[in-house]
């Protein structure tokens, strides 16, 4: 659904540009003030001072908004989250209060093997009604776009399942938040593959890749390149296959080892590798060459209790950083974007300004759609957040709070928390 909208009176802040922010132009957002922004069949077709009321009758065929005293940003683009699945893990949250590691559990056959099973005992209905919850939050939030991953299935009746379900909301008239459908068959390895890592890839490559292409299914292909996951040489071999297919490269890099994650996203120049808490020195020269978007997770940093990773230095070396929430079962069960906010810039040192970048413009980079989303700029889709405030400041000084007075997609009114 899209609707012509006008909006009065607002203080606009975005950044610039139809391609990713490098380093220190992360910071350089516009602002004005008193601004009106025209939004025709969703589209943005004006943004300025304002034109004078009831020009020729044009703006009788609008709605209003009248924004005086609040903010409003580009829709928030959160790039990386595994928002389709079934069951939960509420149990193995607590042995890792206890002390026990994330890839102690994976490796003794809970984790992401264990929401696999759940996954695998869903219809489509109950994995579509459990994704659609996660929809409206977000769009409470702000989010007027997300990425989500297949993954929880690891056979192909399920791993396709995941993504018809995205899809599906996705086809939805009514929908507040745009889907960008990515393949990750190769999250984990499925009990039945215990041991044999390369014939579970050769059954994803061969068996499952073909089909999530020939169907459209999926706009990227993703892997888990980890230590005692999928190596750098099997993440290789997936991600050049995909890439035969037409797909575009995600990889989850260097998250709990420094394992070459971030050399080998930049090697295929891959269009983001995330998480990163780990990456080298070299993984942020050579994401920095090769364009590769850093997709930082700081939630997930938080819930594992680990490191943060080194955003301040990837934005001073030159690197497009992007913020996402990783919202997942396990690892990272939050989609807070107000806690993200918090946590870049405590934490990982981003400016305000630098990380409402990463979470905008960066965020659509990393999804390969900074041409169309993530400003607020004539031509792009009438995608907004507006802040019950003036001040954007308050988006990490408001800790873990949600100061989102409204969400505006493609031209229609939501309203925030
Ligand atoms: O991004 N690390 C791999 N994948 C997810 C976690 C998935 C899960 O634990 O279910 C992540 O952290
Ligand atoms: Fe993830």
């Amino acid at each position: 659904m899209t609707e012509n909208l006008i909006i009065f009176k607002a203080r606009v802040v975005t950044p610039v540009g139809f391609a990713a922010c490098c380093g220190k132009q992360m910071g350089e957002l516009r602002i004005i003030d008193n601004a009106t922004v025209e939004v025709t069949d969703g589209i943005i077709s004006y943004v300025g001072p304002s034109r004078g009321e009831n020009r020729d009758g044009y703006y009788q065929r609008y709605w209003h908004y009248n924004a005086r005293g609040k903010c409003l940003l580009p829709g928030f683009v959160d790039s990386h989250t595994h928002f389709v699945f079934g069951g939960e893990r509420a149990e193995e949250f607590s042995w890792r209060l206890k002390g026990e590691s994330y890839m102690s559990i994976m490796e003794r056959g809970g984790g992401i093997v264990s929401t696999v099973k759940a996954t695998r005992g869903c219809n489509f209905i109950q994995l579509r009604s459990k994704a659609e919850g996660f929809l409206k939050r977000m769009s409470a939030m702000g989010i007027t776009t997300v990425e989500g991953k297949s993954g929880y299935g690891l056979d192909k009746d399920t791993e396709l399942l995941q993504l018809k379900v995205m899809r599906s909301l996705n086809a939805d008239e009514h929908k507040r938040v745009d889907i960008v459908p990515t393949f990750l068959g190769a999250h984990a390895v499925p009990d039945e593959y215990r041991g044999r890592t390369d014939e579970y890839l050769d059954f994803i490559i061969g068996k499952v890749l073909p089909h999530v292409a020939k169907d459209g299914l999926a706009e990227f292909c993703d892997v888990f390149c980890e230590q005692g996951v999928f190596s750098v040489e099997q993440s290789r071999r997936l991600l050049l296959a995909a890439r035969e297919y037409g797909l575009r490269l995600k990889l989850h890099a260097d998250e709990i080892v420094p394992l070459g994650g971030a050399e080998l996203a930049a090697e295929l120049a891959a269009v983001s590798a995330d998480h990163l808490l780990h990456a080298s020195d070299e993984g942020i020269r050579a994401m920095k060459e090769s364009g590769t978007v850093a997709t930082l997770l700081p939630l997930t940093a938080f819930a594992l209790k680990e490191n943060y990773a080194r955003g301040r230095e990837m934005i001073d070396a030159g690197c497009a950083v992007a913020l996402a929430t990783d919202l997942n079962p396990g690892s990272c069960f939050s989609g807070s974007i107000p806690l993200t906010f918090a946590l870049a810039c405590i934490y990982m040192r981003l400016t305000i300004e630098e990380a409402i970048t990463a979470l905008t413009l960066n965020g659509a980079a990393a999804l390969n759609r900074a041409d169309s989303i993530g400003s607020i700029e004539v031509g792009k889709k009438g995608d907004f957040v507006v802040l019950d405030t003036n001040n954007y400041h308050f988006l990490p000084y408001y800790v873990g709070m949600n100061c989102v007075s409204a969400t505006i997609k493609e031209g229609v009114i939501y309203p925030g928390a």
